[in-house]
């Protein structure tokens, strides 16, 4: 079969699902207090994530990422954690892996693994547990750190995704590194991007450039550059001094989107194959209209055939441009 190649020739090989808008956290950068989720019913259901995903994977996709919202408070979301498993199993996929804030970690952490997760990416932007239950309206971050704890245990590589929040943790970015390398875990930062309403919040001043971060980094430890990649738009490097690596996600300083080779699937069953952009088209449609696979891979190539160049995410007027309505909720980021 023809693999997924956009119009600008970039091959699609990473898929990112989203399972579910909800969360049981309110990250001040990614939602407002008062959130309002989807009807369930408007979600798809467990097997028309699978057939969607499994047509993904038939059109050359090799890494299929789930997330959410927070995909571990899907219902029965094991399921179809464990049908993807197939894929690996047959070779086609050769990695299928999460994004999750850690909350409900420790309770499944040895199902992911036995359905063939090697690997999950956990969401923390601080270790003080005041701050923490700040950031995230009311998380706890004991319990966090008990998933963390459960899914190493478990055999899964875990990293750490930080959003880098002015006034917030830039006084805790030493700590952080440490704190990972002394767990060998990598630790990746992200720019905090404009992306939906988050309520009185104010995006500019939340801000804190990665330039400016590995710049505090590098006055402090010996960093190269590796052309090591996790598959993602992250770019790493290695610290000396505790042999950990460190990625950076630069949507605003650096823009990655000439190599990207990803596109999303809400819950509902849009794609979006540009985080910053509006533009997406229905699947669920072509899903729920014919029985025949065709007709849905059809439907996905004319997608990719619409995807745009890139974003165009831009703090440097004094307003936020290039911003998109949605939640990072709503497309896991
Ligand atoms: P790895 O497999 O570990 O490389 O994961 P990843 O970085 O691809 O995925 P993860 O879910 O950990 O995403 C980390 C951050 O990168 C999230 O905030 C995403 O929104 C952001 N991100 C991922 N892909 C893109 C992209 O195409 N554009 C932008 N602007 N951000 C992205
Ligand atoms: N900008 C950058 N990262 C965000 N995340 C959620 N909202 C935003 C935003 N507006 C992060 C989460 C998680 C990842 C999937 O996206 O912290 O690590
Ligand atoms: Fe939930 Fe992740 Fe958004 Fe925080 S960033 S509210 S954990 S979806």
């Amino acid at each position: 079969m023809e693999p997924l190649v956009d119009p600008f020739a970039r091959a699609i090989r990473y898929l990112r699902v989203s399972v579910t808008d909800r969360c049981d956290f309110r990250c001040v950068y990614c939602m407002s207090e008062n959130m309002t989720f989807l009807p369930k019913k408007d979600l798809l259901t467990l097997e028309e994530l699978d057939r969607l995903s499994s047509a993904f994977v038939r059109l050359g996709v090799e890494k299929l990422r789930i997330t959410g919202g927070e995909p571990l408070v899907r219902r029965n979301i094991l399921t179809y954690f464990n049908a993807m498993g197939r894929h690996l199993d047959s070779g086609a996929l050769k990695e299928l892996t999460l994004t999750t804030n850690g909350s409900q970690l420790a309770r499944f952490a040895a199902d992911l693994y036995a359905a063939g997760v090697r690997r999950v990416n956990v969401s923390l932007d601080t270790l003080d547990e005041d701050k923490f239950a700040r950031v995230t309206r009311w998380g706890r971050l004991p319990q966090v750190l008990k998933g963390i704890d459960a899914a190493q245990a478990a055999g899964l590589r875990v990293k750490i995704n930080t959003v880098a929040l002015k006034g917030f943790n830039e006084d805790e970015l030493f700590a952080l590194v440490e704190w990972c390398a002394g767990r060998d875990m990598d630790l990746t930062f992200i720019e905090v991007m404009p992306m939906g309403d988050i309520g009185n919040e104010d995006r500019i001043g939340q801000y804190w450039s990665l330039k400016d971060l590995r710049a505090q980094l590098a006055a402090h430890y010996v960093l190269t550059d590796t052309p090591e990649s996790s598959g993602g738009p992250a770019r790493y490097v290695r610290v000396e001094e505790t042999g950990a690596r460190i990625g950076f996600i630069t949507p605003l300083t650096h823009n990655f989107c000439e190599s990207c080779n990803r596109v999303r699937v809400t819950c509902t069953g849009e794609i979006y194959t540009c985080l910053g952009q509006e533009g997406h088209s229905d699947l669920r449609g072509p899903l729920r209209s014919s029985e025949d696979d065709a007709v849905l891979e059809d439907a996905i190539r004319a997608a990719i055939a619409l995807k745009p160049k890139g974003h165009d995410f831009d703090y440097s007027r004094q307003d936020v441009s290039g911003r998109v309505s949605r939640h990072m909720s709503h497309t896991g980021g």
